[in-house]
């Protein structure tokens, strides 16, 4: 296959862009959307010749390839059957369950799986289509299982790289999928594969001595294929944000204005407690509410003046377990602030919307606790945006020891989401936390988290893959 022009190439489900209608000629017309990846590939993308492969968002056709901010994109269309069977269906109704630990049950459909690999297909060959001889080819997430493989048997000659944003699930549920030996197969066509945490990856090389009848020694995976005997290391990479630019936003002043004006609003509450998550199962959303309603239920939390905002942005909205999630969080909500509201003051302001980043950072610097409840969550960015734009020391999180952020975040008050006792006293405690303490615990955070941004992330993962050796990795 001949090769293209990009030195770095990064394939992902989605572009960061948005398509935000048409060009008169009737093409899509696209807006950059600044995502954390694309952050920390920026600067990696300028530097080398970098193109990225990813899906626009939307279902038919797509344009042409085009430059946004000095990086090539180039757009993989998805049919709507296709949006329907790889997106929702393998991918968010098989994949995302069953690595999340089953908490929803996933659905196991023989034309979903069909239509996961003629998708893999399609974007292994974008990918080879870009990649210089000898480049550097990223792979993300566990929509694309099965592109690191289908990327080398094209093209030996690159060096490929996967990393896994959510958790990989112990042996006894992943064994559960029926095409566990060709997922595993599929990712080990990469040199250096990526968890978010040690025992994703520690459950990733079981899974290749069982599924895939490999052997491991350490973090390596011997394999033996068309191309001879590799060696593919496993190891476990933090992703994080750029602290430093959310630090940014919430100094400015307009932001901090909004804070202070959302106080306001919200009654001048002595306790502002603070969600923000995706609309997703995963995030633990009905377990904080039960938690919040006995609280306000058995007096624990003065119902006068302790509010709790929920940012719930909208998911997948077309995948059934989400639009019951939708339904029962509604429903929740509706109940709790009928049983503990008054006129002109609700306990919940629930907010079912998506916000720019300016307005979230303003939520942050707003809340005295910040609530992370996920059952099961790879790591957890909200996490570190707080104590990322706690720029003035304060603010407590409470922290569901599910994430991966707990293993770095340590001075959190961490919780388990399922005992709701624990958690009831986890936030008591947190809400009551004498500000020396309080002090203590965010600078200790606000430390890990600029020192371990998004940039080092990307530069550990990339140095490892080159060859270069790692550094001690402190905490976790
Ligand atoms: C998680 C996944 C990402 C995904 C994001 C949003 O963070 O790890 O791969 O892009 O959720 O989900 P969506 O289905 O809208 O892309």
């Amino acid at each position: 296959m001949p090769s293209g022009q990009y030195d770095f190439v990064v394939v992902a489900n989605r572009l960061p862009v948005d398509q935000v209608g048409t060009e008169p000629d009737g093409s899509p017309r696209y807006e950059t959307s600044p995502g954390g990846l694309v952050t920390a590939m920026a600067p990696i993308m300028a530097a080398h010749d970098g193109a990225w492969v990813g899906w626009p968002g939307a279902p038919g056709e797509v344009g042409e390839a085009f430059d946004a901010d000095g990086i090539h994109l180039v757009p993989v269309p998805l049919s709507t059957t296709e949006v329907a069977d790889y997106y929702e269906g393998m991918s968010n109704g098989t994949l995302w369950p069953l690595f999340h630990d089953v908490i929803a049950a996933p659905e196991y459909h023989r034309h979903w799986w069909d239509s996961y690999v003629a998708v893999n297909q399609r974007f292994a060959d974008a990918a080879a289509a870009q990649a210089a001889e000898g480049a550097t080819v990223w792979v993300q997430d566990y929509q694309l299982l099965l592109v690191p493989a289908r990327l080398r048997e094209q093209r030996p000659d690159l060096k490929i790289g996967f990393f896994n944003h959510i958790p990989f699930p112990g042996y006894e549920i992943f064994s559960q999928l029926p095409w566990r030996r060709q997922v595993v197969e599929g990712v080990l066509g990469a040199d250096l594969v990526g968890f978010q945490r040690r025992s994703d990856a520690t459950n990733f090389l079981r899974a290749c001595r069982r599924a895939a009848e490999a052997v491991t020694k350490g973090g390596t995976v011997q394999v033996d294929d068309a191309t001879g005997r590799r060696e593919v290391r496993a190891a476990a990479f933090p992703i994080s944000i750029d602290a430093q630019a959310f630090e940014d936003l919430a100094t400015s002043p307009e932001v901090v204005a909004r804070a202070e004006q959302i106080r306001k609003e919200l009654g001048e509450p002595d306790t502002v407690l603070l969600g923000v998550d995706r609309l997703d199962y995963t995030k633990g959303i009905r377990h904080r509410l039960s938690t919040f309603a006995e609280l306000l239920e058995d007096g624990t939390l003065d119902k006068e003046s302790t509010v709790l905002v929920q940012v719930a942005s909208p998911s997948r909205e077309r995948v059934q377990a989400y639009s019951d999630l939708r339904d029962e969080v509604e429903l929740t909500v509706g109940r709790l602030n009928g049983d503990h509201g008054t006129v002109g003051f609700s306990p919940v302001h629930y907010l079912h919307q998506s916000f720019p980043r300016e307005e979230m950072a303003a939520l942050y610097l707003a809340a005295d606790v910040m609530l992370v409840t996920a059952l099961r969550d790879g790591m957890n960015l909200v996490a570190k945006e707080y104590v990322a734009a706690r720029h003035d020391g304060d603010g407590v999180l409470v922290l569901s020891e599910f994430a991966g952020a707990a293993d770095e975040l340590t001075q959190a008050v961490l919780i388990n989401p399922h005992d709701i006792d624990g958690s009831k006293a986890a936030i008591v405690r947190a809400a009551r936390m004498p500000a020396d303490e309080r002090r203590r615990r965010m600078r200790a955070m606000r430390r890990r988290v600029k020192e371990h941004d998004v940039e080092r992330w990307a530069q550990d993962f990339l140095g490892t893959l080159a060859g270069e050796p790692r550094e001690p990795q402190g905490q976790q």
